[in-house]
């Protein structure tokens, strides 16, 4: 049945629906977990591995939230789904919604996310806005449209994304045979994916199939760093808010993100298991992206700053060079090809930062 053989409704008793309640799905989840021994030296771990998102069904861990807020869209009988997306929320949510035959309307920022995402989504069927501003301006007008009664918003404010974001901790576990890694270490823009993962964890613990959860840690890019300034004034004042950025600034396009919309749940997560929020800069998203290209892997820039952001935590001591470490890969190397062209013919230039010409030629581990 198509219920067994998605990675995410396999695991139904954990997701709020009956039993035979009909599902939207395009066989997602099921992704693999791949040895990484060259971004291991890379990061200076003796084991480094990679939870690969990015192959779900449109090329990002948003098919796996997806699936269960198109389902629920049906049941509640919405005529038109929307978000506002850096674009793979976009490719993900048309997908879906072609699927599930509903019409779709999606905002993105004019000229910031990937042509890549932006031909998928088109591709798939759906009604794109461009907007003149960022994410966070997409995001504010979804809030707005979001109290018309036909419309279902699809953006990780949706607590029924989460319920299928979080399916990623137990496929994560069966593939380590119910080990429990020492550390996941994650992307965070928007911050939908670190609480769905976290939840995942907290709900096999109540449910005692694990004794303990791992510690969860949240990578940002430099120039989009509002939770990871938080998560360091969090360390002195309990109460603390989010201070948003106006101008967020990377090329990880994916998580040029200044007013995250899930900071409060992913605080949680980050606080309770023990985890840290930290930014990384361009240069080493860069470079760890070549990096997991030479284990045969890739990703997408965004999905790269989890491994830049292992590298700190190892300097630091943060994440000891024997413990196990799981970094998830949130989007699939085609995503943004165009990154990656530019960085191996050393021209790739971050907002003001110069120094990323000719990166490929310093790579840490030489080509042989
Ligand atoms: N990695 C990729 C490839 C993403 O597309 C996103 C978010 C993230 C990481 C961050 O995940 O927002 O849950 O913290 N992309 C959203 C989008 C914003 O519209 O596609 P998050």
């Amino acid at each position: 049945a198509p219920r067994d053989r998605s990675g995410v409704w396999r695991f139904r008793e954990l997701l709020p629906f009956d039993e035979d309640a009909p599902i939207i799905t395009l066989t997602e989840g099921n992704t693999p977990l791949y040895d990484a021994p060259r971004a291991a030296r890379f990061c200076g771990l003796e084991r480094l591995e990679l939870k690969h998102q990015g192959c779900n069904p449109t090329g990002s861990f948003k098919d796996t939230g997806m699936t269960v807020a198109i389902t629920q869209a049906v049941r509640l009988g919405a005529r038109t789904a929307i978000c506002a997306s850096t674009g793979n929320t976009a490719a993900s949510l048309a997908a879906y919604a072609a699927r599930a035959g509903l019409g779709c309307a999606i905002l993105v920022p004019r000229g910031q996310i990937s042509l890549a995402k932006l031909a998928q989504t088109l591709d798939y069927g759906a009604l794109v806005f461009e907007v003149e501003g960022n994410f966070d301006d997409c995001m504010r007008l979804i809030q707005e449209l979001a109290a018309e009664e036909t419309v279902y918003v699809v953006n990780s404010i949706n607590p029924f994304r989460l319920e299928g974001q979080k399916t990623v901790a137990i496929e994560l576990l069966e593939q380590l045979d119910w080990q429990v890694p020492d550390h996941v270490v994650l992307p965070g823009g928007n911050l939908g994916n670190s609480s769905a993962l976290g939840k995942g964890f907290f709900e096999l613990l109540a449910l005692g199939l694990i004794a303990r959860v791992p510690r969860i840690s949240v990578v940002q890019a430099e120039g989009a760093a509002p939770f990871a300034r938080l998560f360091a004034r969090s360390q002195t004042d309990e109460r603390v808010e989010l201070v948003p950025i106006a101008a967020p600034q990377t090329l990880a396009t994916a998580i040029k993100i200044g007013a995250p919309v899930s900071w409060k749940k992913a605080l949680e997560v980050v606080r309770r298991t023990g985890g840290q929020v930290i930014s990384v800069s361009e240069r080493e998203i860069a470079e760890a992206k070549a990096i997991i290209g030479r284990d045969g892997i890739g990703c997408e820039p965004a999905s790269a700053a989890a491994v830049a952001g292992i590298k700190r935590l190892v300097e630091t001591g943060f994440i000891a060079r024997a413990s196990s470490v799981i970094a998830v890969l949130t989007g699939h190397f085609l995503k943004d090809s165009d990154y990656a062209i530019n960085y191996h013919r050393g021209t790739l230039r971050a907002p003001g930062d110069k120094e990323l010409e000719g990166a490929h030629r310093n790579l840490p581990i030489p080509v042989p």
